[in-house]
């Protein structure tokens, strides 16, 4: 699949059928994290795939709490009627976690230091575009309190939870979201 294609076609799934990962496709998706540009190709990230079903439960139990907290602190609505069962649907979640140890250069300018975050948000899109290449949906998720999902999945100490991708086989093709007209983003500076 082209590569503007593989972008423009991506879009973000919420319910999934109860239908495994091939293991080729999963690696693949992997590998497509793995290529990811880094700070000074550090990569400083990390891959924890979860199948286990119970895993995934008590993350979803999690993010159920997570949600009641932005709740109560929002007062948003439509917060409360979320739904997470696509936590407990989809075959499998990647949780990429980064060490903020690995950031690179930038922690010594103020303010900065997020490159390890950067770096991951890259391998995250890389393997949401290789899943919908593959005939996958994924959803880029981070409704969770990153010190509940370490402990849910005892995570080494010093990473930090950047994102989960939810992936698997979609029910069906989400309605094709908006974007802004390019010229309300790209300045010119001629
Ligand atoms: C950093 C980031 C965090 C996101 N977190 C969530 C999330 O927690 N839950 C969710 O349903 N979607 C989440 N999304 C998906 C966005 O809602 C989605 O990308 C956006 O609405 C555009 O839709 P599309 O991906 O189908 O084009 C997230 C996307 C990004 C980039």
């Amino acid at each position: 699949m082209d590569v503007f294609q593989t972008i423009k076609e991506r879009r973000s799934y919420r319910s999934y059928l109860d239908q495994p990962v091939e293991e080729e496709k999963l690696q693949a998706i992997l590998e497509a994290g793995r290529w990811a540009p880094s700070v000074m190709n550090l990569q400083p990230w990390k891959f924890f795939v979860v199948k286990n079903s119970d895993v995934k439960a008590k993350l979803k139990a999690a993010s159920q709490e997570t949600l009641q907290t932005i709740y109560e602190a929002s007062g948003w609505k439509w917060v409360s009627k979320i739904s997470l069962e696509f936590m407990t649907e989809a075959p499998v979640i990647i949780v990429v976690a980064g060490d903020p140890q690995k950031t690179g250069a930038d922690q010594f300018l103020p303010g900065r230091g997020q490159g390890y975050a950067y770096s991951c948000c890259a391998a995250v899109q890389n393997m949401h575009l290789a899943a919908h290449a593959s005939g996958l949906g994924t959803l880029w998720f981070t409704l969770y309190e990153t010190g509940k999902v370490k402990e849910i999945m005892n995570l080494p100490a010093e990473l930090d939870v950047v994102s989960m991708i939810i992936l698997g086989y979609p029910v069906q093709p989400e309605a094709s979201m908006k974007r802004k007209p390019l010229e309300e983003m790209v300045m010119m500076i001629e």
